[in-house]
């Protein structure tokens, strides 16, 4: 998997460049829409790929281990042909799905024993077992197994449980060497800097996932509850350590200005829920600031719902229309929302890059975060 690095801005510590998987060339910095069954909710691929224009999108390995389960994904030729999404994809290890989602989890040296969360059955999940339930799916970038605490986690659980995780990355390390891609095409493994909010442990992951000499690198258990200049303190000082010709990513984060204030801090890489979460619920996303499209002003406001959109939503359809979908908890309103919330982070993260490639990303940033706050 190469990575090229295009541009460097002069001010910032933002970068472009290109990553190159079996499936197609990913162009950062990035985001990835989070398909976690193998489908982003309510979207056709079609539309992913060609009204929002996502370059690769993520699936989870907890959620495709309990359905359909690993027997069907394999007979189906794995999850791209299972799913017909024929672009790059990365899947998550399931280290952040057992301990937000699943039932009685007991944390051993071996792995974490865990109830599903669908039908009380008892699973474990290793170190082994991931890598090979990852192989499995065939995603282009698999995610290791890692334990993600709290975000106000004390130091003494912080450290023990870092001590964990890099105990297991070396174990995921050995199986991802000693098995073989399934379907033909080459799968990453990226390592997963956890630390907490404590520097000195950042800096101590950052510094033991290198010795890996890995494709790329994720800084996980960020955005679980800490404040969000102690979320920004931890990128900067993994980024510091982290070598400058790999692709960065940052797990599960987060709103439009902590994605520019991420990539102002050299992350290439980015998934959240929070455009297809908050889509169905209303809150649209635009780069004049956050509708809530529940509110009663909309209701006969005519104009697009976002005039410089690129989605064909965006200019189709009125606010008032989607003020009434809503309203009456029709699921179109739920289709176009995540759409338009897709397409809106896809197009943010490319203006980024315009502006990186450009030379005059910070400007264009600190004035893009001031209105992207705005409640419209
Ligand atoms: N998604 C968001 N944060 C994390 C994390 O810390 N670990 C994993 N595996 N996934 C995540």
């Amino acid at each position: 998997m190469k990575f090229t690095l295009q541009h460097k801005d002069p001010a910032t510590k933002a970068r472009a460049g290109e990553l190159t998987t079996d499936h197609g060339v990913i162009r950062t910095p990035i985001f990835m829409p989070v398909g976690t069954a193998a489908t982003v909710k309510g979207i056709f691929h079609r539309d992913v790929r060609d009204e929002a224009r996502a370059q690769i999108i993520l699936a989870n390995t907890y959620h495709l281990y309990m359905r359909p389960g690993m027997e069907i994904i394999e007979k189906a030729g794995g999850v791209h042909r299972f799913s017909t999404w024929e672009g790059p994809m990365l899947t998550d290890s399931g280290g952040f799905q057992v301990f937000s989602l699943a039932a009685c989890r007991k944390l051993k040296e071996e792995g974490c024993h865990f109830r599903s969360h669908i039908d009380g059955s008892k699973h474990l999940f290793t170190p082994e077992s991931v890598m090979d339930t990852e192989r499995t799916i065939g995603a282009d970038i698999m995610m290791a197994f890692d334990e993600c605490p709290p975000g106000d986690a004390p130091r003494e659980y912080a450290a023990k449980s870092l001590a964990l995780t890099e105990r297991w990355l070396e174990r995921c390390f050995n199986r991802y060497h000693q098995t073989e891609p399934k379907y033909g095409h080459y799968q990453a493994l990226f390592p997963i800097v956890q630390g907490c909010t404590y520097p000195d442990l950042r800096a101590h992951a950052a510094e033991n996932v290198k010795q890996y000499d890995a494709d790329g690198y994720a800084i996980g258990g960020l955005a679980v509850g800490e404040p969000t200049d102690v979320m920004y303190e931890m990128i900067e000082v993994v980024n510091a350590i982290l070598p400058e010709e790999r692709p960065r990513y940052l797990m599960g984060v987060g709103t439009p200005v902590n994605i520019l204030e991420a990539i102002e801090r050299g992350v290439d890489m980015f998934d959240c829920v929070m455009p297809t979460r908050n889509g169905r619920n209303g809150q649209l996303f635009t780069a004049e600031g956050v509708i809530n499209i529940r509110n009663k002003k909309w209701e006969d406001d005519f104009s697009p719902i976002d005039p410089e959109g690129t989605a064909f939503v965006d200019t189709l359809y009125t606010k008032a229309y989607l003020h009434h979908l809503v309203t009456c908890g029709e699921m179109l309103a739920a289709q176009i929302a995540s759409l338009h919330n897709i397409a809106f982070y896809l197009r943010l993260v490319g203006m980024a890059r315009e502006h990186i490639a450009a030379g005059d990303f910070k400007p264009w940033k600190d004035a893009m975060v001031a209105k992207l706050t705005r409640r419209l």
